[in-house]
């Protein structure tokens, strides 16, 4: 997909699709790649929603000028959020426009100076406020902390389109359809949890108070700055955002592992091949070889987790602590776990393990598992027992 597409009445997705950037934020891996989804309203007043990252900055512009009624410029851009894979355009666009008003919150705007210094005009609006276009009118919604302070949303008064900026948004790119209607649902639901967990799930509760201030709003079309342009069934987005912002969970166990020689291994696949037995395959992560983007995403979703790794240097496996790191910053919560550990001369990695679960409160199913070597037939026993319980209480 090149060109622009038409969302709802002289509205157009001007955004871009970016195959080249392999990690976002320089940690998640992109394998579908991802989108930065700009909008045009052609009214009366032109008006820009969100811009793209500054290295995409050409086709972005080209798009704009397509659309863009003889003699005429851009009157505004919204920014429905300040971070650079959505404003680094826009110190250019505002010297190729330079009679376009910059429309944001009094926190956008503080960024904006920060990020870009002063040389906009600028408006500043808050929570409620009405931008009239002509025949659109622009309302704005305040929603802080999903996912920096400045966030906010834009709702079309006029069409119901809402630009929801990076809440309800998916890694992927849209060059195979823009719209719900026309992709791989399962696959972009995927690549939209993984989004979710690596960049918005530490503000959960942020995220369920701006859907609870949407739910009064007769959506159209939910469309946000990354992905999937949602126009058959906007309350989808809505729905799946909210489940994961709660932590609602599958009956499902993901076991996270790391083994060194494979003595760790083994104790794992007892664990894992006791909970298949039972009833509930588990999704089994090596930490060393899966990216955590992955782990934790499917971490997400599930109610139990067992973790299981050799002390590494009297502490935990290092992947393995990388991923304790992951799922603190995250805020996990309401979770069972179970351990399953291991060492030659020092332990480490049981203690390291339990004082997780305790500072995130989570619920340990016993028995803890910890074997000096390679373990016995009474430690893979123990491991056979930790699935039964974990299984039990699911
Ligand atoms: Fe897509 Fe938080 O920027």
């Amino acid at each position: 997909m090149t060109g622009s597409f038409a969302l709802a009445r002289d509205t157009y997705w001007v955004g871009v699709n970016d195959h080249e950037t392999d990690l976002f934020e320089a940690l998640w891996p992109l394998p579908y790649g991802v989108s930065y989804n700009a909008y045009l309203i052609v009214d009366e007043k032109i008006t820009l929603i969100d811009a793209v990252k500054g290295h995409f900055l050409a086709e972005h512009l080209r798009k704009i000028r397509n659309l863009l009624p003889t003699g005429k410029s851009l009157d505004y851009l919204v920014i429905n959020h300040m971070e650079p894979d959505h404003t680094g355009a826009i110190d250019i666009l505002r010297s190729v426009f330079p009679q376009m008003t910059v429309v944001g919150n009094k926190k956008t705007l503080d960024m904006l100076n920060a990020f870009y210094g002063t040389g906009s005009t600028c408006l500043q609006v808050g929570d409620g406020d009405i931008l009239d276009l002509g025949s659109h009118k622009l309302q704005f919604h305040l929603t802080p902390m999903v996912h920096w302070p400045e966030t906010m949303m834009t709702f079309d008064t006029t069409t119901g389109v809402l630009f929801s900026g990076d809440a309800f948004g998916g890694f992927g790119t849209v060059d195979q359809g823009l719209f719900d209607d026309e992709i791989d649902l399962e696959l972009m639901k995927g690549e939209m949890l993984r989004y979710f967990t690596n960049i918005v799930a530490r503000y959960g509760q942020m995220v369920l108070k701006a859907i609870d201030k949407l739910q009064v709003l007769p959506l159209t079309v939910v469309a946000p700055t990354h992905g999937t342009v949602w126009r058959r069934d906007p309350s989808l987005p809505v729905s799946l955002y909210a489940r994961w912002s709660a932590q609602e969970c599958d009956p499902a166990v993901v076991v996270a592992y790391g083994s060194m020689y494979g003595n760790t291994y083994r104790l794992v696949q007892a664990a894992a091949r006791a909970l298949t037995e039972r009833g509930i395959t588990p999704t089994v992560h090596d930490v060393a070889r899966s990216h955590a983007s992955y782990v934790v995403a499917d971490i997400w979703t599930s109610k139990g987790l067992i973790l299981a790794c050799p002390t590494y240097n009297t502490g935990l496996f290092p992947p393995m602590e990388s991923l304790l790191a992951f799922l603190e910053n995250k805020l996990l919560k309401d979770r069972l776990v179970g351990f399953i550990t291991s060492y030659a001369w020092a332990g480490g990695a049981r203690k390291a393990l339990e004082a997780f679960a305790q500072r995130l409160s989570l619920e340990v199913v016993p028995p803890v598992v910890e074997v000096k070597g390679a373990g016995t037939v009474q430690d893979l026993e123990q491991c056979v027992l930790l699935a039964s319980n974990m299984a039990q209480r699911l």
